[in-house]
């Protein structure tokens, strides 16, 4: 059943509730986060939860079942109705001045993850946030390099960068693959993008139409997800264990879906940190050469590595011919930079750079030369040894308030490296309601939801990058303390067990 929530306003105007009610529906499917055949709550929950009068619901209900938005069925519940056609939504919804709508092309977006937040001047406790911490970036360092770039290289610098990147950031990218990713490559190997989200873009528009299917580890790193249902694929999901994504389920998703390529984080994978063993690593290999299914091959963060150096990428492996690699410094530097890069065979570059062309001419050079002197000068690494050891131990922060604290029946992924790990509770918990009431507290973390393809509602995304080692502590214990009272809650409810008094066999 979704959850309905409404937005801030909608009861301002004037006019009768139900009708604004039944307006605030209409929006949210048009927006899609209704969406076909989707179960609303019932009347009596949703008065409760907006503090309506339930009439007022049941008349919004009944007025959406008879112009057949909504479809009742009786002890099962009310559902948007299956076939509705959001085209007609569209129209019955009341806009202000200019239709926007009628002009947008395709399906709206569909709006961002719903997301609590901490009561006003409370402590946030950010374990949602995905990134690095700012507090760490080396600014000093990168002002010095931008400077010098441009004192030196002079006003060509603030020109449009060549299609496939600055030359000399080139020469210096293809050193680093070599030294840092044990990726031997050549120029016409490599492409240039603004960051690794505009890289998993263009492959989206050069390899996907609407109706294609795309295999992804379940769970998988949400933007990617939403990309790729942006342009109309379908995801089918291949389970993990701690090793990774499992190879035999894998098979049998290429040999039912044959999907149009598999999306891949073999290292510290985003959200559970996981990491792709290497006989995985050479049997996946095998089987994508088996199948002649792309690979798409997300490096974000194999260089944050807290314990020992991780197997080298799938695309540095002998028969990774259809391997798409794809790289980016946003996590082990900063993400302002804008800045990633594609390694594939020739082909691969050339189309994709085409289409980055057309659509947006040229990244950066005046950042990409900055970037090429602030790593020549060493800070890059120096950078790098710096922040691996703040995350080792905030990994370490958490992981030993999760052992302490959380109740029997919880379980955790332990990363040996990047900055997520994802704690999966026992059967029938909801982590959206957990995150509910960590939020009050200024705990915040992301639903699992977010992550899964099918179901995800029992698991939760912690990330400690931006989270000092007190605090990391601090948090796991109150969401430890939260998921506790949770438990304890559902026992007492719980009607006693009638296979309880049966012999033990
Ligand atoms: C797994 C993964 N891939 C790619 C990205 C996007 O990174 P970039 O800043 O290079 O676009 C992120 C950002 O969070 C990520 O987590």
């Amino acid at each position: 059943m979704v959850k309905l929530s409404i937005q801030a306003g909608a009861w301002e105007a004037p006019g009768p509730l139900y009708l604004k009610l039944k307006d605030e529906i209409l929006r949210q499917i048009r927006l899609g986060g209704l969406r076909p055949g989707d179960r609303l709550p019932p009347t009596r929950q949703l008065a409760g939860d907006l503090g309506l009068n339930r009439g007022t619901v049941s008349a919004a209900y009944e007025e959406l079942t008879s112009e057949g938005v909504l479809t009742s069925h009786v002890g099962r519940g009310t559902f948007v109705a299956p076939d509705l056609s959001l085209a007609g939504v569209d129209a019955s919804v009341s806009g202000n001045g200019y239709r926007w709508a009628d002009h947008f092309a395709g399906a709206e977006p569909p709006p961002p993850p719903w997301f609590p937040t901490a009561p006003a001047g409370a402590d946030v406790i950010a374990f949602h946030r995905g990134v690095p911490d700012q507090a760490l970036f080396p600014a000093d360092a990168f002002r010095a390099a931008l400077d010098a770039t441009l004192r030196e290289e002079g006003e060509h610098i603030l020109g449009y960068a060549p299609a496939e990147g600055h030359p000399p950031f080139v020469d210096f990218l293809l050193d680093y693959l070599r030294v840092h990713r044990s990726l031997a490559v050549t120029r016409d190997e490599v492409l240039v993008v603004n960051g690794s989200q505009q890289a998993m873009d263009l492959l989206a528009r050069t390899f996907l139409r609407p109706g294609d299917t795309v295999a992804v580890e379940d769970p998988s790193y949400f933007g990617a997800l939403e990309l790729f249902r942006s342009a109309g694929a379908r995801m089918v999901a291949i389970p993990m264990d701690e090793s990774g994504m499992r190879l035999e389920e894998a098979e049998s998703v290429l040999a039912r879906e044959r999907p149009k390529f598999v999306y891949i984080m073999p290292t510290y994978q985003n959200p559970t940190g996981r990491c792709l063993s290497t006989d995985r690593r050479e049997g996946f290999i095998r089987l994508a050469a088996r199948y002649e299914v792309p690979v798409i091959e997300d490096d974000f963060d194999a260089e944050l590595a807290y314990d020992r150096e991780p197997p080298p990428p799938l695309k540095s492996l002998p028969g990774s011919q259809g391997v798409i690699y794809i790289g980016t410094p946003s996590k082990t530097l900063f993400p302002g930079l804008r800045i990633g890069w594609i390694v594939a065979d020739p082909a691969v570059t050339a189309r994709v750079g085409r289409i980055k062309q057309i659509a947006d001419l040229s990244g950066s050079q005046l950042l990409q030369a900055a970037f090429t002197r602030f790593a020549k000068t060493g800070a890059y690494d120096e950078h790098k040894d710096r922040v691996r050891k703040t995350y080792r131990r905030r990994r370490d922060a958490v992981l030993a308030a999760l052992q302490d604290a959380m109740p029997r029946g919880v379980s955790w992924t332990r990363p040996g490296g990047g900055m997520s790990l994802l704690v999966t509770l026992p059967d029938g918990m909801d982590s959206e309601a957990i995150l509910a009431e960590t939020a009050a507290e200024g705990v915040l973390f992301s639903p699992g939801s977010w992550f899964h393809v099918n179901d995800g509602a029992r698991s939760l995304r912690l990330c400690f990058g931006s989270v000092t080692e007190a605090d990391a502590d601090r948090g796991a214990r109150i969401l430890a303390r939260t998921v506790a009272r949770h438990l304890d809650a559902g026992r007492k409810n719980r009607p006693p067990s009638r296979v309880s008094r049966l012999p033990a066999v």
